[in-house]
């Protein structure tokens, strides 16, 4: 491709601005240039002028910029987007610029139910263009070296089971809401609370290291001054903070994900994958964060024979595997940026025409094991995800989402409600 693929950023708020943007200068800075952002967009005239800013004075390009998005996609200035809005928004916003002929990029969850997600994917195969579901941590080193390490060099043998068990105390929130808080708050917008927001990062990397999951086992929890919201009708209306999940793959794996952040007393922490051979363990407890970020410091390896290696040796027996070749597939010109990892990634596909590390259809199936775990504590039994994905179970936890989105024709948000109001478009 000799002419650079003209970017438009739509969204330019928290994750834009701390990740995204500077993950496109760090692609620049390293050479890696074959785009150009022409367009930002966002309804809170602050955010937009700040990145406006950002790319005249780190991305060297002056943007046309846009309060409203429906202006940017009629601009014509753009080949593909970068969608870091609200999860409500993802579909909505995503299928009109993929009818309009634009490639997109989407901010993870892929969108706010399973029923507005097949819009996306099914807007994506019916122009042929493509839809990418951001996966940054599948390009943390230390992601990729486990997963090298069970996949590939298969170092603990044959992978059998993890348990994830972190538990702490954190305080409650603050009552003053953010922007980024309240539409997170807002069950048309947000969807879900961890589960479906960062947890997507942690059944993503289930998905990337052991495959697809097949069936999901769970119960939800929300308690508040000391009264358990438990699973069902309440469940929706508050933010889960205690979850105690059974994951069972294709592949025969099988595994755990418990975690609490309103656990008083003892702290449990507890992040190992078992093989037939030996174990991984993420040991990066000091950071609450492993919840749902798996890898992102150190990691010990035991094997039966005694053997151990730390994160430290792990990289670098990658490093050697991959050679020159895979490390330049893997992290070009020596970029580790995650961020700027995930969007090169979808850059390089549409130059070279193709396939994103996770398409629509993968975005789409990491959601359905989010939404599993709901819908297995809301009705007391043991989900199948891809009947929950293909619609043979119905999505009883994602009913009233659904309901919302359908008064409105599922593309257009009418109703403007007292928490979105401000961020609707
Ligand atoms: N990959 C990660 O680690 C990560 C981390 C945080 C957030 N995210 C994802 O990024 C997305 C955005 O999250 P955030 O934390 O940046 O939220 P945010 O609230 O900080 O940013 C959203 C931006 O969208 C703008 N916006 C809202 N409605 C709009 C409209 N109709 N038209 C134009 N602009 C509009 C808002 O003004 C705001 O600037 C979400 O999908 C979220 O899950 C990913």
């Amino acid at each position: 491709m000799n002419e650079k693929i003209r970017l438009g950023i739509i969204g330019c708020g928290s994750i834009a601005s701390k990740r995204h943007l500077p993950g496109l200068a760090n692609l620049k800075k390293a050479g890696l240039d074959n785009f150009e952002v022409t367009a930002v967009c966002d309804a809170v005239e602050q955010n937009l002028h700040a990145a406006v800013v950002y790319v005249r004075d780190h991305l060297g390009s002056e943007p046309a910029s846009h309060r409203s998005w429906k202006d940017l996609v009629a601009g014509g200035k753009v080949d593909a987007v970068d969608i870091c809005l609200p999860h409500g928004l993802h579909h909505v916003v995503g299928v009109a610029c993929l009818e309009a002929g634009m490639h997109v990029l989407i901010e993870k969850p892929l969108a706010v139910s399973l029923k507005t997600g097949r819009l996306l994917v099914d807007a994506a195969e019916r122009t042929g263009r493509m839809l990418s579901a951001a996966v940054p941590l599948r390009r943390l080193q230390g992601q990729c070296a486990v997963h090298w390490a069970l996949n590939e060099a298969r170092l603990i043998g044959e992978v059998r089971t993890f348990f994830h068990n972190y538990t702490h105390w954190r305080p409650p929130v603050p009552a003053a809401l953010t922007d980024g808080m309240r539409w997170r708050r807002d069950r048309a917008m947000g969807g879900g609370s961890t589960v479906t927001d960062s947890g997507i990062h942690f059944l993503d990397t289930l998905r990337y290291f052991h495959g697809d999951i097949e069936q999901v086992y769970a119960e939800v929890r929300a308690y508040r001054d000391g009264e358990p919201v438990v699973a069902r009708e309440e469940i929706a209306q508050h933010r889960e903070n205690s979850v105690m999940a059974i994951l069972t793959f294709k592949s025969g794996v099988a595994g755990t994900w418990c975690w609490s952040t309103v656990a008083a007393g003892a702290e449990t922490r507890n992040c190992v994958i078992h093989g037939s051979e030996g174990s991984i363990e993420d040991t990066n407890y000091a950071d609450s964060s492993i919840v749902c970020h798996l890898f992102k410091g150190g990691a010990e390896l035991r094997r039966r024979d005694g053997s151990y290696m730390s994160m430290h040796e792990l990289q670098s027996k990658h490093r050697a595997a991959l050679g020159a070749d895979g490390m330049q597939r893997l992290f070009p010109n020596g970029v580790t940026d995650e961020f700027a990892l995930t969007i090169w990634d979808f850059l390089s596909a549409i130059e070279i025409g193709g396939r994103p590390e996770a398409d629509g259809r993968d975005g789409l199936a990491t959601l359905a094991v989010a939404e599993a775990i709901y819908e297995s504590s809301w009705c007391g039994q043991a989900v199948n995800v891809a009947s929950l994905l293909n619609g043979e179970t119905p999505s009883r936890w994602q009913s009233d989402i659904d309901a919302y989105w359908d008064e409105y024709g599922m593309l257009a948000p009418g109703k403007t409600s007292a928490t979105v109001g401000a961020v609707r478009g």
